[in-house]
Protein backbone atom coordinates (compact mmCIF):
# COMPACT_ATOMS: atom_id res chain seq x y z
CA UNK A 1 0.00 0.00 0.00
CA UNK A 2 1.28 3.41 -1.04
CA UNK A 3 1.53 6.31 1.12
CA UNK A 4 0.33 5.13 4.76
CA UNK A 5 3.61 5.51 6.49
CA UNK A 6 4.34 9.64 6.06
CA UNK A 7 7.88 9.71 8.09
CA UNK A 8 11.05 9.61 5.37
CA UNK A 9 13.29 7.01 6.09
CA UNK A 10 16.00 9.97 6.69
CA UNK A 11 13.87 11.30 9.67
CA UNK A 12 13.86 7.52 11.09
CA UNK A 13 17.24 7.20 10.52
CA UNK A 14 17.59 10.83 12.19
CA UNK A 15 15.85 9.56 15.22
CA UNK A 16 18.03 6.33 15.74
CA UNK A 17 21.31 8.53 16.35
CA UNK A 18 22.98 5.88 14.47
CA UNK A 19 27.11 5.67 14.10
CA UNK A 20 27.96 7.92 11.33
CA UNK A 21 29.58 5.28 8.07
CA UNK A 22 31.41 8.66 6.78
CA UNK A 23 33.27 9.54 10.02
CA UNK A 24 36.28 7.86 11.90
CA UNK A 25 35.73 6.38 15.43
CA UNK A 26 38.10 9.22 16.57
CA UNK A 27 35.80 11.96 14.61
CA UNK A 28 37.68 12.47 11.15
CA UNK A 29 35.62 12.61 8.24
CA UNK A 30 36.02 9.98 5.63
CA UNK A 31 37.13 11.08 2.11
CA UNK A 32 37.33 8.52 -0.87
CA UNK A 33 40.66 8.10 -0.84
CA UNK A 34 40.51 7.12 3.19
CA UNK A 35 37.53 4.76 2.52
CA UNK A 36 39.78 1.57 2.80
CA UNK A 37 41.16 2.52 6.06
CA UNK A 38 37.62 3.21 7.28
CA UNK A 39 36.40 -0.05 6.33
CA UNK A 40 39.11 -1.51 7.76
CA UNK A 41 38.45 -0.20 11.10
CA UNK A 42 34.53 -1.03 10.34
CA UNK A 43 35.79 -4.51 10.18
CA UNK A 44 37.46 -4.60 13.38
CA UNK A 45 34.46 -3.34 15.01
CA UNK A 46 32.28 -5.93 14.04
CA UNK A 47 35.23 -9.01 14.88
CA UNK A 48 35.72 -7.48 17.95
CA UNK A 49 31.92 -6.64 19.01
CA UNK A 50 30.04 -9.21 17.39
CA UNK A 51 31.41 -11.77 14.86
CA UNK A 52 34.75 -12.97 16.68
CA UNK A 53 38.38 -13.33 15.48
CA UNK A 54 39.04 -15.84 12.20
CA UNK A 55 42.18 -17.23 11.55
CA UNK A 56 43.76 -15.60 7.97
CA UNK A 57 46.02 -18.43 7.15
CA UNK A 58 47.43 -18.60 4.67
CA UNK A 59 45.60 -21.45 3.75
CA UNK A 60 46.34 -24.29 0.98
CA UNK A 61 43.00 -25.40 -0.30
CA UNK A 62 43.36 -28.73 -2.08
CA UNK A 63 40.43 -30.97 -3.60
CA UNK A 64 39.20 -34.51 -4.27
CA UNK A 65 36.78 -35.12 -6.78
CA UNK A 66 34.57 -37.81 -5.44
CA UNK A 67 31.71 -37.60 -7.93
CA UNK A 68 31.28 -36.16 -11.54
CA UNK A 69 28.41 -35.93 -14.16
CA UNK A 70 29.24 -34.77 -17.51
CA UNK A 71 26.07 -34.59 -18.49
CA UNK A 72 23.80 -33.52 -15.89
CA UNK A 73 20.43 -30.94 -16.53
CA UNK A 74 20.14 -31.96 -20.53
CA UNK A 75 23.87 -32.25 -20.86
CA UNK A 76 24.55 -28.49 -20.02
CA UNK A 77 26.31 -28.86 -17.15
CA UNK A 78 29.09 -30.15 -15.48
CA UNK A 79 28.19 -31.04 -11.73
CA UNK A 80 31.31 -32.45 -9.73
CA UNK A 81 31.51 -32.72 -6.18
CA UNK A 82 34.83 -32.26 -3.73
CA UNK A 83 36.11 -32.73 -1.27
CA UNK A 84 38.45 -29.83 0.05
CA UNK A 85 40.87 -29.98 2.05
CA UNK A 86 42.27 -26.62 4.47
CA UNK A 87 45.62 -26.71 5.44
CA UNK A 88 46.10 -23.66 7.87
CA UNK A 89 50.14 -23.77 7.14
CA UNK A 90 50.43 -20.87 9.97
CA UNK A 91 48.46 -23.04 12.80
CA UNK A 92 49.39 -26.63 11.39
CA UNK A 93 45.89 -27.52 11.11
CA UNK A 94 43.56 -28.72 8.01
CA UNK A 95 39.97 -29.35 7.85
CA UNK A 96 38.18 -31.00 5.12
CA UNK A 97 34.33 -30.67 3.98
CA UNK A 98 32.18 -31.30 0.86
CA UNK A 99 31.58 -28.73 -1.79
CA UNK A 100 29.38 -29.27 -4.96
CA UNK A 101 29.90 -27.30 -8.25
CA UNK A 102 27.85 -27.00 -11.07
CA UNK A 103 29.18 -25.32 -14.24
CA UNK A 104 27.72 -24.67 -17.28
CA UNK A 105 29.39 -25.73 -20.59
CA UNK A 106 30.77 -22.86 -22.91
CA UNK A 107 33.32 -21.05 -24.14
CA UNK A 108 34.09 -18.34 -21.66
CA UNK A 109 35.04 -18.56 -18.29
CA UNK A 110 31.80 -18.23 -16.29
CA UNK A 111 30.37 -16.12 -13.36
CA UNK A 112 30.76 -18.03 -10.06
CA UNK A 113 27.49 -17.78 -6.98
CA UNK A 114 29.20 -19.83 -3.85
CA UNK A 115 26.12 -20.43 -1.74
CA UNK A 116 26.21 -21.40 1.98
CA UNK A 117 22.89 -23.52 2.41
CA UNK A 118 20.83 -25.20 5.01
CA UNK A 119 20.49 -28.33 3.43
CA UNK A 120 22.75 -31.27 1.73
CA UNK A 121 20.93 -31.71 -1.45
CA UNK A 122 20.82 -31.05 -4.57
CA UNK A 123 18.84 -29.06 -6.37
CA UNK A 124 17.33 -27.36 -3.56
CA UNK A 125 14.12 -25.61 -3.30
CA UNK A 126 17.11 -22.49 -2.08
CA UNK A 127 19.25 -23.48 -5.06
CA UNK A 128 17.20 -23.29 -8.77
CA UNK A 129 20.05 -24.87 -10.46
CA UNK A 130 19.03 -24.79 -13.74
CA UNK A 131 17.85 -20.99 -13.91
CA UNK A 132 21.42 -20.38 -12.18
CA UNK A 133 22.95 -22.47 -15.04
CA UNK A 134 21.20 -21.47 -17.94
CA UNK A 135 21.87 -17.88 -17.44
CA UNK A 136 25.55 -18.71 -17.86
CA UNK A 137 26.70 -19.02 -14.19
CA UNK A 138 27.86 -21.95 -12.03
CA UNK A 139 26.90 -22.04 -8.40
CA UNK A 140 29.11 -23.88 -5.92
CA UNK A 141 26.82 -24.74 -2.77
CA UNK A 142 28.76 -25.69 0.89
CA UNK A 143 25.92 -27.44 3.57
CA UNK A 144 26.86 -25.22 6.46
CA UNK A 145 26.55 -28.34 9.04
CA UNK A 146 29.60 -29.67 7.22
CA UNK A 147 31.53 -26.65 8.24
CA UNK A 148 30.43 -26.46 11.74
CA UNK A 149 27.07 -27.65 13.14
CA UNK A 150 24.45 -25.18 13.89
CA UNK A 151 23.97 -26.21 17.47
CA UNK A 152 24.80 -24.92 20.82
CA UNK A 153 27.90 -27.34 21.41
CA UNK A 154 30.49 -24.32 23.07
CA UNK A 155 32.35 -25.02 18.89
CA UNK A 156 32.97 -28.52 19.71
CA UNK A 157 31.81 -29.30 15.93
CA UNK A 158 33.47 -28.83 12.25
CA UNK A 159 36.50 -26.75 11.81
CA UNK A 160 35.77 -24.89 15.59
CA UNK A 161 38.19 -27.60 17.87
CA UNK A 162 40.71 -27.09 15.66
CA UNK A 163 41.39 -23.73 16.70
CA UNK A 164 42.04 -22.28 20.52
CA UNK A 165 39.11 -19.62 21.67
CA UNK A 166 41.48 -18.08 23.67
CA UNK A 167 43.29 -16.69 20.20
CA UNK A 168 40.41 -17.34 17.93
CA UNK A 169 36.78 -16.46 19.78
CA UNK A 170 34.92 -16.73 15.79
CA UNK A 171 31.18 -17.28 15.92
CA UNK A 172 29.30 -20.52 14.00
CA UNK A 173 29.21 -17.46 11.22
CA UNK A 174 32.21 -16.76 11.07
CA UNK A 175 33.25 -20.70 10.06
CA UNK A 176 30.89 -20.33 7.94
CA UNK A 177 31.55 -17.18 6.42
CA UNK A 178 35.72 -18.57 6.49
CA UNK A 179 34.39 -21.79 4.23
CA UNK A 180 33.06 -19.50 1.31
CA UNK A 181 36.39 -18.32 1.54
CA UNK A 182 38.10 -21.24 1.61
CA UNK A 183 35.56 -22.64 -1.35
CA UNK A 184 37.02 -19.63 -3.66
CA UNK A 185 40.73 -20.33 -2.50
CA UNK A 186 39.99 -23.53 -4.91
CA UNK A 187 37.13 -22.35 -6.90
CA UNK A 188 40.44 -19.87 -8.12
CA UNK A 189 42.80 -22.87 -8.46
CA UNK A 190 40.19 -24.29 -11.39
CA UNK A 191 41.30 -21.59 -13.10
CA UNK A 192 37.90 -21.50 -15.17
CA UNK A 193 35.58 -18.87 -13.46
CA UNK A 194 35.30 -15.42 -14.05
CA UNK A 195 37.31 -13.51 -11.61
CA UNK A 196 35.23 -9.93 -11.67
CA UNK A 197 31.93 -11.91 -11.19
CA UNK A 198 32.08 -13.76 -8.34
CA UNK A 199 29.75 -13.80 -5.48
CA UNK A 200 28.65 -15.09 -2.31
CA UNK A 201 24.84 -15.79 -1.45
CA UNK A 202 22.90 -16.95 1.00
CA UNK A 203 19.75 -17.07 2.97
CA UNK A 204 18.90 -15.64 6.88
CA UNK A 205 21.28 -16.93 8.96
CA UNK A 206 23.56 -18.06 6.07
CA UNK A 207 22.22 -14.36 4.66
CA UNK A 208 24.11 -12.80 7.86
CA UNK A 209 27.17 -15.38 7.51
CA UNK A 210 26.99 -14.16 3.08
CA UNK A 211 27.25 -10.66 4.19
CA UNK A 212 30.14 -10.58 7.01
CA UNK A 213 31.68 -13.20 4.42
CA UNK A 214 31.68 -10.44 1.61
CA UNK A 215 32.75 -7.41 3.70
CA UNK A 216 35.39 -8.90 4.51
CA UNK A 217 36.79 -10.83 1.58
CA UNK A 218 37.47 -8.54 -1.83
CA UNK A 219 37.25 -11.54 -3.99
CA UNK A 220 33.60 -11.83 -3.77
CA UNK A 221 32.98 -8.68 -6.36
CA UNK A 222 28.87 -9.25 -5.48
CA UNK A 223 27.59 -9.50 -2.39
CA UNK A 224 23.52 -10.91 -1.84
CA UNK A 225 22.29 -11.01 1.63
CA UNK A 226 18.95 -12.50 1.49
CA UNK A 227 16.49 -11.82 4.92
CA UNK A 228 19.20 -11.75 7.22
CA UNK A 229 17.32 -9.39 9.39
CA UNK A 230 18.66 -9.23 13.04
CA UNK A 231 22.49 -9.17 12.94
CA UNK A 232 22.68 -9.20 9.29
CA UNK A 233 22.00 -6.51 7.37
CA UNK A 234 19.01 -4.85 9.33
CA UNK A 235 19.48 -1.50 11.30
CA UNK A 236 19.69 -3.19 15.20
CA UNK A 237 18.46 0.21 17.09
CA UNK A 238 14.84 0.74 17.21
CA UNK A 239 14.59 -2.87 15.05
CA UNK A 240 11.41 -4.49 15.43
CA UNK A 241 10.22 -7.99 15.44
CA UNK A 242 13.78 -9.83 16.87
CA UNK A 243 16.58 -7.95 18.99
CA UNK A 244 19.42 -8.76 20.15
CA UNK A 245 17.95 -10.06 23.19
CA UNK A 246 16.43 -13.00 21.24
CA UNK A 247 19.03 -14.17 19.20
CA UNK A 248 21.88 -14.28 21.36
CA UNK A 249 19.33 -16.27 23.78
CA UNK A 250 18.29 -18.60 21.22
CA UNK A 251 21.14 -18.99 19.49
CA UNK A 252 24.60 -18.06 21.55
CA UNK A 253 26.78 -19.35 19.29
CA UNK A 254 26.13 -17.42 16.30
CA UNK A 255 28.45 -14.16 17.51
CA UNK A 256 31.15 -14.21 19.94
CA UNK A 257 30.56 -13.38 24.09
CA UNK A 258 31.39 -9.56 23.46
CA UNK A 259 28.13 -8.94 21.62
CA UNK A 260 26.19 -10.66 24.27
CA UNK A 261 26.36 -7.56 26.09
CA UNK A 262 24.54 -5.45 24.50
CA UNK A 263 21.36 -7.38 24.89
CA UNK A 264 19.17 -3.99 25.48
CA UNK A 265 21.80 -1.81 25.02
CA UNK A 266 21.65 -1.34 21.65
CA UNK A 267 22.03 2.99 21.50
CA UNK A 268 25.70 1.96 23.47
CA UNK A 269 26.96 -0.14 20.45
CA UNK A 270 29.79 1.65 18.67
CA UNK A 271 28.64 0.46 15.33
CA UNK A 272 25.59 -1.04 13.58
CA UNK A 273 25.11 -3.18 11.11
CA UNK A 274 24.15 -0.69 7.89
CA UNK A 275 28.10 0.12 8.72
CA UNK A 276 28.62 -3.78 7.65
CA UNK A 277 26.78 -3.28 4.43
CA UNK A 278 28.89 -0.57 3.64
CA UNK A 279 31.80 -2.08 4.42
CA UNK A 280 31.60 -3.89 0.72
CA UNK A 281 31.80 -0.55 -0.88
CA UNK A 282 33.33 -0.60 -3.44
CA UNK A 283 32.35 -3.81 -4.57
CA UNK A 284 28.42 -4.89 -5.38
CA UNK A 285 26.09 -5.38 -2.36
CA UNK A 286 22.20 -6.33 -2.63
CA UNK A 287 19.51 -6.84 0.02
CA UNK A 288 16.78 -9.08 -0.72
CA UNK A 289 13.91 -8.48 1.79
CA UNK A 290 10.37 -9.86 2.07
CA UNK A 291 7.35 -7.81 2.92
CA UNK A 292 5.89 -10.08 5.86
CA UNK A 293 9.57 -11.01 7.02
CA UNK A 294 8.65 -8.98 10.22
CA UNK A 295 11.04 -10.94 12.56
CA UNK A 296 13.57 -9.48 10.13
CA UNK A 297 12.21 -6.31 9.65
CA UNK A 298 12.87 -5.47 5.95
CA UNK A 299 12.62 -1.13 6.92
CA UNK A 300 15.21 -1.71 9.38
CA UNK A 301 16.85 -3.48 6.38
CA UNK A 302 16.34 -0.91 4.09
CA UNK A 303 17.87 1.66 6.24
CA UNK A 304 21.20 -0.14 5.93
CA UNK A 305 21.09 0.04 2.00
CA UNK A 306 19.65 3.62 2.50
CA UNK A 307 22.66 4.70 4.46
CA UNK A 308 25.46 2.50 2.59
CA UNK A 309 24.87 4.45 -0.96
CA UNK A 310 26.55 7.35 0.68
CA UNK A 311 29.68 5.73 0.22
CA UNK A 312 29.01 4.69 -3.36
CA UNK A 313 28.24 8.37 -3.73
CA UNK A 314 31.72 9.71 -2.03
CA UNK A 315 33.58 6.34 -4.01
CA UNK A 316 32.06 8.38 -7.42
CA UNK A 317 30.55 4.97 -8.04
CA UNK A 318 26.93 4.01 -9.15
CA UNK A 319 24.69 4.64 -6.57
CA UNK A 320 20.77 3.39 -6.20
CA UNK A 321 18.43 5.88 -6.28
CA UNK A 322 16.38 4.64 -3.36
CA UNK A 323 13.72 6.81 -2.51
CA UNK A 324 13.70 8.68 1.09
CA UNK A 325 10.54 6.53 2.49
CA UNK A 326 9.87 3.51 3.24
CA UNK A 327 9.73 0.80 0.22
CA UNK A 328 6.48 -0.39 -1.60
CA UNK A 329 5.64 -4.00 -1.52
CA UNK A 330 7.13 -5.62 -5.03
CA UNK A 331 9.56 -2.37 -5.43
CA UNK A 332 12.93 -3.41 -6.99
CA UNK A 333 16.48 -1.12 -6.59
CA UNK A 334 18.35 -2.94 -9.40
CA UNK A 335 20.19 0.67 -11.22
CA UNK A 336 23.17 1.00 -9.02
CA UNK A 337 26.03 -0.42 -7.49
CA UNK A 338 24.37 -1.31 -4.78
CA UNK A 339 20.39 -2.94 -5.21
CA UNK A 340 17.50 -3.73 -2.73
CA UNK A 341 14.36 -5.32 -3.65
CA UNK A 342 11.22 -5.92 -1.22
CA UNK A 343 8.78 -8.79 -2.53
CA UNK A 344 5.65 -10.26 -1.94
CA UNK A 345 5.65 -12.80 0.79
CA UNK A 346 7.36 -14.41 3.81
CA UNK A 347 10.75 -15.36 4.95
CA UNK A 348 11.78 -17.39 2.22
CA UNK A 349 14.65 -17.67 -0.46
CA UNK A 350 12.68 -18.08 -3.58
CA UNK A 351 13.01 -17.62 -7.60
CA UNK A 352 12.18 -14.54 -7.57
CA UNK A 353 15.01 -13.32 -5.32
CA UNK A 354 17.73 -15.52 -7.84
CA UNK A 355 15.84 -13.72 -10.78
CA UNK A 356 16.82 -10.49 -9.17
CA UNK A 357 20.00 -11.81 -8.53
CA UNK A 358 20.91 -12.95 -11.66
CA UNK A 359 19.46 -9.65 -13.17
CA UNK A 360 21.94 -7.35 -11.09
CA UNK A 361 24.82 -8.94 -12.08
CA UNK A 362 23.27 -8.94 -15.58
CA UNK A 363 23.65 -12.42 -16.59
C1 LIG B 1 15.53 -17.63 13.26
C2 LIG B 1 16.44 -16.52 13.74
C3 LIG B 1 16.81 -15.56 12.62
C4 LIG B 1 17.34 -16.33 11.43
C5 LIG B 1 16.37 -17.40 11.04
C6 LIG B 1 16.86 -18.34 9.92
O1 LIG B 1 14.27 -17.10 12.93
O2 LIG B 1 15.79 -15.86 14.80
O3 LIG B 1 17.77 -14.63 13.05
O4 LIG B 1 17.64 -15.45 10.37
O5 LIG B 1 16.11 -18.24 12.15
O6 LIG B 1 18.05 -18.53 9.76
O7 LIG B 1 16.00 -18.91 9.25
Amino acid sequence: MKGLYIMTISEEIRRLNLPPILKFADGRDVTAENWPQRRDEILRIFEEHEYGCSPRGPFEVTGELTYKREDDYANKVLTEKYRLTVNDTAENVSFSFPVVFHTPYGGRKKPLFILINFRDQTPDEYMPVEEITDRGAAVAMIYYNDVAEDANDDFKSGVGPLYPRDKYDWSKIGMWAWSMSRTLDFALSLDRYNERKIACVGHSRLGKTSLWCGAQDERFKYVFVNDSGCSGDAVTRGKTGERIVHITNAFPVWSNDKYKEYRDREDEMPFDQHMLVAAVAPRHVYGGTAVLDTWADPYSQYMSYYLANDVYKLLGMKPADFPDRRPDTGERFMGGDIGFHMRHGAHFFSREDWQCYLNFMEL
